[in-house]
């Protein structure tokens, strides 16, 4: 399972990785056998199998990517915990920091990794919207905007603005604990973009800057930073 060391991103780069949770056999076994102790226990605590194993595909292919920044075994890939439950690497590198975060949605995971500034990722699989997911998702403004979008359009841009919040508060490291509407978007700008308001202030917002990840047309995805002068590098 060893692969070449990989070069770190730039100040200015964050590199992206996707891939497909459902693996087969073969790959299960290698994945389990990198994971630590307390990840497996927590594999185990899956109710359904497909669960169990994608948890074990997300962990274990965390553990070979960043073991290939940090010149380590997978399975000597040290990782612990933000107050929130944000992972991070214990162990860093020499001459830089890494910082990581991923994601996963059905059967697709990606890992979004930078270079001395916290990130964020989000991706989530499209679906049919539930008549209380706007009500929970989206400021006053926000919702305003989005009554008046076509039926068409909504599913899309709920999807959108959705990856987009997520991806901030787990650049933040707070997840959920914070409301989604902490950070406000105008609805009419696709792509990468900057908050309206950030906790309902302008200023904070300008210095946030959001990328769309390029995905399939069922999933969407995006990266978050405080920070503006970045880009992605997709590294599949
Ligand atoms: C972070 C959070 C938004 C992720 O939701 P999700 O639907 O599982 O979304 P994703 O698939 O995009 O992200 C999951 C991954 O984010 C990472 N993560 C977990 N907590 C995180 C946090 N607070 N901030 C950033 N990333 C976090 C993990 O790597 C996790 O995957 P893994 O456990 O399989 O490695 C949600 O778990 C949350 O709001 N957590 C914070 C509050 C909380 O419940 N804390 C309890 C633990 S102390």
């Amino acid at each position: 399972m060893s692969s070449p060391l990989l070069t770190p991103p730039s100040a200015q780069e964050v590199h992206v990785w996707q891939w497909d949770l459902d693996v087969c056999s073969g790959d299960f076994d290698q994945y389990w056998q990198i994971l630590s102790t307390q990840e497996r226990e927590r594999a185990d605590k899956f109710r359904f199998e497909r669960h169990r194993r994608r948890f074990v595909a997300g962990r274990g292919e965390l553990r070979r990517i960043l073991s290939r920044y940090l010149g380590l075994s997978p399975r000597d890939v040290a990782l612990d915990y933000g107050s929130d439950g944000k992972p991070f690497c214990t162990i860093q590198p020499p001459g830089w920091t890494i910082c990581f975060n991923l994601s996963h949605s059905e059967n697709a995971a990606a890992l979004a990794i930078s270079n001395g500034f916290e990130i964020g990722i989000d991706i989530e699989q499209g679906r049919p919207i539930e008549e209380s997911m706007p009500l929970q998702v989206f400021s006053t403004r926000e919702r305003a905007e989005f009554t008046a979008l076509p039926d068409t359009e909504r599913q899309k841009v709920f999807f959108e603005s959705w990856v987009r919040k997520e991806a901030c508060l787990k650049a933040l490291g707070t997840g959920f604990t914070l409301p989604p509407d902490h950070f406000e978007f105008d609805l009419s700008i696709h792509g990468d973009t900057t908050p309206r308001f950030v906790g309902g202030d302008a200023e904070e917002a300008m210095h946030w800057r959001i990328c769309a990840l390029p995905s399939g047309p069922t999933c969407a995805g995006a990266v978050a930073a405080r920070r503006m002068d970045w880009s992605i590098v997709n590294m599949n």
